[in-house]
Parts: C-alpha cells; structure tokens; sequence
C-alpha cells in the first residue's frame, strides 16, 4: 500500500486537478454533469464488483478484506434513482469503455486490486466533495450523495482496514509491480474519463 500510494502521487495530484474534480469539490458542478459523473461510475462500479466476485471466488487471499461490504454499484443506483434517472438508459462513454476493457483484461488478482485500490481510495477526499455539494444544494442530509460518502465516520476506519488486510497479503514483487502499474493505469484512464464527461 506504501508503494501504491508513493508511487501514484503524482497522478493523483493530476486527477484531483481535473476541471470536473474541481466542479466537484468546488459545489459548481451542474445536476447534468453530476448524473452523467454517476452514471458513468456506475457502468465501471458493476464491471469492476462483479470482477471481483469472480476472484473472490478463486483467489482466497481476497477473503479477508470484506470487498462486498466496499461495493458501490448499489449506492450509485440509490442516488440515480434520487435524481429520477433510469439505469437502462445508460451508455458507456469512451473512457469508461477503456476502464472496461482494463477490467475485463486484468489478467490477475493483483492487476483488479490495483484498479480496486484507486476506487476505493477515491472515497477518502469523495467525502470533503460531498460535504461540498450538500453545501452548495443546500441540502440537510446526504441523499444523492451516496456515492461520494458511503461509509460515513466509519470511512476512515475502513480505510485502515483496507490497508492493513491488503498489507498482510503476502503479494510478490512481481505482482506489486503488476498492481502499482495497472493504478497508474486506472488513474490515468478515470482522468480522461472525467474530462471527457466535463467537455460533453
Ligand atoms: C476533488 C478531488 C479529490 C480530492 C480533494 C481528493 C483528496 C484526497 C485526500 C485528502 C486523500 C487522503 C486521505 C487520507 O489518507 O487521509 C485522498 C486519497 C486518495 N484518493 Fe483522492 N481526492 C480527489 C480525487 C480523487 C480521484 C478522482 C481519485 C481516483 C478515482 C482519487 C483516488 C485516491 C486514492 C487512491 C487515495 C488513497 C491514497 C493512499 O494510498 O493513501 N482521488 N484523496
């Protein structure tokens, strides 16, 4: 996890300064853009959660981490249906084609950890966007937010978690490599993704 962390800083830096990740934390984001944010998170959350099913069935070292408990396709449903927005009609933009493509391709448990890191790491500062936008809407609660701030005052704590049970992994060298490569991966390709979404 150091090495993830280390190692991605400088795209995260990229990411978290993408105009739309600014609109975001900002509270200037549109209710078009942020339906179409979600909808798109949606289309790589249910590829991404039901690759992980698939190694949580044949790698048992995943087992302790808890990775249902972490999913997001569901809370992305609940702020869609928030919105009046129907998921049959969602299409898969380029970007999140490419995500796709990356999830179906990973060849390992160590590359769909990877491309789960950045996801599930995302939801540390997703939680100041969604304190943001409730401010922004002048909302009371976080209905809609979902997504943004799933876990609530438990975040932190789960995140540790993350951390710890991912740490105790006795992963090789060669599929940390594998792992940092494929969260660089993913950073770069959620990067595109948002700009592509904050220009359409
Ligand atoms: C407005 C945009 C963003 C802000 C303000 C932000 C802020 C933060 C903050 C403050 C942390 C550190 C949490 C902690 O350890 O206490 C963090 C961690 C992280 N964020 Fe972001 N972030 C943003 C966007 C993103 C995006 C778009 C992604 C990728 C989808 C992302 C992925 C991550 C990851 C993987 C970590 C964990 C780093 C680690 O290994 O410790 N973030 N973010």
């Amino acid at each position: 996890m150091g090495r993830l962390k280390t190692e991605t800083a400088e795209l995260h830096a990229v990411a978290e300064a993408k105009p739309l990740e600014e609109a975001l934390i900002g509270g200037s984001i549109n209710h078009g853009q942020y339906k179409k944010y979600l909808e798109q998170r949606w289309v790589v959350h249910r590829e991404l959660e039901a690759a992980a099913d698939r190694a949580l069935a044949s790698d048992s070292r995943l087992a302790a981490l808890g990775l249902p408990g972490l999913y997001q396709t569901r809370n992305i449903e609940e702020d869609l249906a928030h919105l009046g927005a129907d998921t049959a009609s969602i299409r898969a933009m380029g970007g999140s084609e490419g995500l796709l493509a990356m999830i179906r391709g990973a060849g390992s448990t160590a590359v769909l950890m990877g491309i789960f890191y950045v996801f599930e790491g995302s939801k540390n500062g997703a939680r100041y966007i969604a304190k943001s936008l409730a401010k922004a809407w002048g909302k009371a609660d976080l209905q809609g937010l979902k997504y943004l701030d799933p876990h609530g005052e438990a975040q932190r704590g789960l995140w540790m978690k993350f951390r710890e049970d991912m740490n105790a992994i006795a992963w090789s060298e060669a599929e940390q490599d594998a792992m940092v490569e494929a969260a660089k991966e993913t950073f770069r390709a959620i990067s595109a993704l948002d700009d592509e979404i904050h220009a359409g």
